[in-house]
């Protein structure tokens, strides 16, 4: 039988190194000859990201509600390409996903089930990586830059979101209906974290029997 590709997904705060650890994975594919394909939410390119671009850039003011949406239709006009991809045995690895979704806006005040409940059915990642890392260490990085989000006190609230998302995924069995969530340390140095990174990808790297799984229970 035929395996299907494997779904990863890496999620983090601003300036965890999600883009560094997203290209390195990505080369640890093409080294060892499995097809792989990098996609990035938010997609900015398409109708959908472009407004969502614009709003990140405080070019644009929308309703929290409306913004949220946003972001969930933008995986969602991609969820077929993702279904896709992996029918034909190619890994997918996604820089952020509904995870951060959640987080982002959950942090703004929206009600938690509520932010969750658009990205229902999405394509499930067999593995979320969550790279963690304190505000503070992201904000010696070199600061964060001038988008919407990317303060000290929002950056905090989202990762303990974040841990909370992890916590319910883990209390599920941890290979339940979100996939299963791996917390790692983001704060050392980018070829440290690539290794863990990798060791926790290597194993489904080659692809899944399993069919792909949809979000939340
Ligand atoms: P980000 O990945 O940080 O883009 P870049 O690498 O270009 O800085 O994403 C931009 C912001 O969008 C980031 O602050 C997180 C936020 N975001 C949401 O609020 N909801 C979502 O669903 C997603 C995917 C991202
Ligand atoms: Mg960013």
């Amino acid at each position: 039988m035929s395996k299907r590709g494997s779904f990863i997904v890496v999620e983090g705060l601003d300036r965890s190194g999600k883009s560094t650890q997203t290209a390195l994975l990505l080369a640890r594919f093409e080294a060892a000859g499995i097809p792989a394909k990098l996609l990035k939410f938010p997609a900015r390119t398409t109708p959908i990201g472009q407004m969502i671009d614009s709003y990140l850039k405080s070019h644009s003011d929308l309703d929290d509600r409306a913004i949220h949406l946003l972001f969930s239709a933008n995986r969602w006009e991609l969820a077929s390409t993702i279904e896709h991809l992996l029918g034909a045995g190619t890994a997918v690895i996604c820089d952020r996903y509904a995870f951060s979704g959640i987080a982002f806006s959950a942090s703004k005040g929206l009600p938690y089930e509520w932010c969750r409940a658009p990205d229902v059915s999405l394509p499930a990642p067999d593995l979320a990586l969550f790279l963690d890392i304190t505000p503070e260490a992201a904000k010696a990085r070199g600061g964060y830059g001038e988008e919407r989000y990317e303060k000290e006190e929002m950056q905090r609230r989202v990762g303990e979101i974040f841990r909370r998302i992890g916590q319910e995924i883990s209390d599920g069995g941890g290979e339940g209906e979100g996939g299963k969530w791996v917390g790692i340390d983001a704060g050392g140095e980018k070829d440290v974290v690539a290794r863990e990174v990798w060791a926790f990808v290597e194993p489904l790297a080659r692809g899944i029997e399993g069919p792909l799984r949809r979000l939340w229970p």
